[in-house]
């Protein structure tokens, strides 16, 4: 499976970080297009205390702990629009947006994209293929809330960065890896079951 990830500066790098090392995991993922803004860049340093300013594949590797020779992740630069996820000729199974700011939702909600991110997502929309939006932000105002229905009227999957605390998470770590399940969940990408409710007798 080939898939493109966009990683944008919401908060929540740790999101990206950690969706990106499942998608490793999985087992079935071969390429990743990865594209990141540049205040993605800037939330990843504060957030993680990571430079990923210029990004190169092995910076992105040893990020990710994946060996340095692993080919798994395709960068391409925002501004690069004859880039692969541009075209609707190229196939692959889709796109997912994590995190997602309100401005990188704004322009792909209006499809009036600048770069590369938004073009991929609009891509995605218009060839029916899977579009995964991670939002943050609170609160939301009206703007965003009607950009998000635009966008889930027009096929794509709207998945706030809140996640449950009903498997008891004991970590951040689980916390977050909970809501990374269920996106890797939309492609049906296999993963550790650990977030699949299997039902339980509350008492009332
Ligand atoms: C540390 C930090 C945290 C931010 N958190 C958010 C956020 O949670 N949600 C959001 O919509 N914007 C957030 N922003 C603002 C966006 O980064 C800014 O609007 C930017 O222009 C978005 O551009 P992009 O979508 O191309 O990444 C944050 C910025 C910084 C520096």
């Amino acid at each position: 499976m080939e898939l493109t990830v966009g990683i944008t500066g919401a908060s929540g790098t740790i999101y990206a970080h950690k969706t990106l090392q499942l998608l490793a995991a999985s087992g079935v993922v071969e390429q990743i297009n990865l594209i990141m803004s540049g205040t993605a860049a800037t939330v990843a340093q504060v957030e993680m205390g990571v430079n990923l300013k210029d990004p190169t594949v092995p910076k992105i590797n040893e990020w990710l702990g994946l060996a340095p020779e692993s080919r798994l992740i395709r960068f391409w630069r925002l501004d690069n629009l004859a880039a692969k996820p541009s075209s609707g000729s190229h196939k692959q199974a889709g796109m997912m947006i994590v995190p997602c700011s309100m401005g990188t939702l704004g322009a792909i909600a209006s499809g009036a994209g600048t770069n590369l991110i938004h073009r991929a997502a609009d891509v995605c929309l218009k060839e029916g293929r899977k579009l995964v939006i991670v939002p943050r932000e609170t609160p939301f105002n009206a703007i965003h809330l009607e950009n998000m229905l635009r966008l889930s009227h027009a096929g794509a999957r709207i998945m706030p960065a809140s996640p449950g605390f009903y498997h008891r998470p004991k970590s951040i770590d689980e916390l977050v890896e909970h809501l990374c399940f269920r996106i890797l969940d939309q492609f049906d990408i296999p993963h550790s079951k650990r977030s699949v409710w299997t039902g339980e007798e509350v008492e009332s």
